[in-house]
C-alpha cells in the first residue's frame, strides 16, 4: 500500500532521514519507534510532500507521490494527525471535524467517528482549544477520519494525553483497521501503545532504520522488553546502534 524506497529527506543541506525502505501493508498497523530528534516527524513530513528535497521513492497504492503537493497526497488516500495536533482552536468541535471532510464531502462520517470517540459527541459546540490534550488528540484524530484516509499517519498520538485516552486510542486503533480497513503508521515513543496496537515496527535513530521485526508483546516489566533500550535516556545518548534484524 505505502512503499518507501531509499528514501533520504531532511532540511537545508542536511539529511536526517538516511536511505529509508519501508512497505506498509493494507490493514496493517505499523510502529515507528526512536528517541527524541531520531528522525521520525521528518519521515512523516516526507510522506506527505512537507519538505521541500528529497530523495528516492515514495509510492502509494502503486503510484508514485514524487512531485505531488500536501493536498494531492491527502486526496489519494493520507490521512496525518501531525505531532501537536494542530487542530484549529477558535473553531468548535463540530467546525473542525467538518473541516476534516473537506477532501470528500459529507457529514455522514461524523456518526462513525462518535463511535470510536463518544467523548466528542458531547463537545461538537465547544471551542477545541478549550478541550483538555487528550480531547484535542482526539479530536484530530476524528478529523483525519473524516476525510476517509486509507493510510493513517498518527505522530505521537500519546504526546501529552492522559492514560485513559491512550488506552482508548490503543483500542481504537487496530478496530479501525478491522472495521475502517484502515492501514496505520504509528510514530511513537510510548513502547505500551506500539506493542498493543501494531503488527509490525520499525526502530530509527539518528534517521536510520536500525531495527524491524514483527511486534511481540511479552509479560514482565516494561522496560524489559527488547524493543525498549531503543527509547532508554541512555538510547538518546547512543551514537548509533548496528544495524540488526533488518528483515
Ligand atoms: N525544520 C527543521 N529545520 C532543520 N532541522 C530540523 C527541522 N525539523 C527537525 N529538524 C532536525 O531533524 C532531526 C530529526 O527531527 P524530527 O523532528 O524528525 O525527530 P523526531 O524523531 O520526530 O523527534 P521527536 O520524538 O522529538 O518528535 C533533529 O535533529 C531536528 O533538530
Ligand atoms: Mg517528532
Amino acid at each position: 500500500m505505502l512503499h518507501i524506497e531509499n528514501l533520504c529527506a531532511g532540511y537545508g543541506d542536511v539529511d536526517v532521514v538516511h536511505n529509508l525502505t519501508l512497505d506498509v501493508l493494507p490493514n496493517e498497523v505499523v510502529g515507528v519507534l526512536g528517541c527524541n530528534g531520531a528522525g521520525k516527524t521528518t519521515l512523516v513530513k516526507a510522506i506527505m510532500g512537507l519538505l521541500p528535497r528529497m530523495s528516492g521513492q515514495v509510492g502509494f497504492l502503486g503510484q508514485s507521490l514524487t512531485g505531488l503537493r500536501t493536498h494531492e497526497i491527502a486526496r489519494r488516500g493520507i490521512g496525518l494527525v501531525p505531532q501537536g495536533r494542530w487542530i484549529f482552536p477558535k473553531l468548535t468541535v463540530r467546525e473542525n471535524l467538518m473541516m476534516g471532510t473537506q477532501t470528500v464531502g459529507g457529514a455522514d462520517i461524523l456518526d462513525e467517528v462518535f463511535d470510536y470517540f463518544p467523548v466528542l459527541k458531547s463537545r461538537l459546540s465547544q471551542q477545541g482549544g478549550t478541550l483538555s490534550g487528550g480531547e484535542q488528540q482526539v479530536l484530530a484524530i476524528s478529523r483525519a477520519l473524516c476525510g476517509r484516509p486509507k493510510l493513517l499517519l498518527l505522530d505521537e498520538p500519546s504526546d501529552g494525553v492522559q492514560p485513559n485516552l491512550v488506552e482508548r486510542i490503543g483500542e481504537v486503533i487496530p478496530d479501525l483497521c478491522r472495521r475502517a480497513k484502515l492501514a496505520v503508521l504509528l510514530v511513537e515513543q510510548n513502547l505500551d501503545l506500539v506493542l498493543q496496537s501494531a503488527q509490525r515496527c520499525i526502530v530509527l535513530s539518528n534517521g536510520r532504520l536500525v531495527h524491524a521485526g514483527s511486534v511481540e508483546p511479552q509479560p514482565g516489566a516494561r522496560d524489559e522488553h527488547p524493543l525498549a533500550r531503543y527509547l532508554s535516556p541512555a538510547a538518546e545518548l547512543a551514537a548509533d546502534f548496528p544495524h540488526e534484524n533488518i528483515q
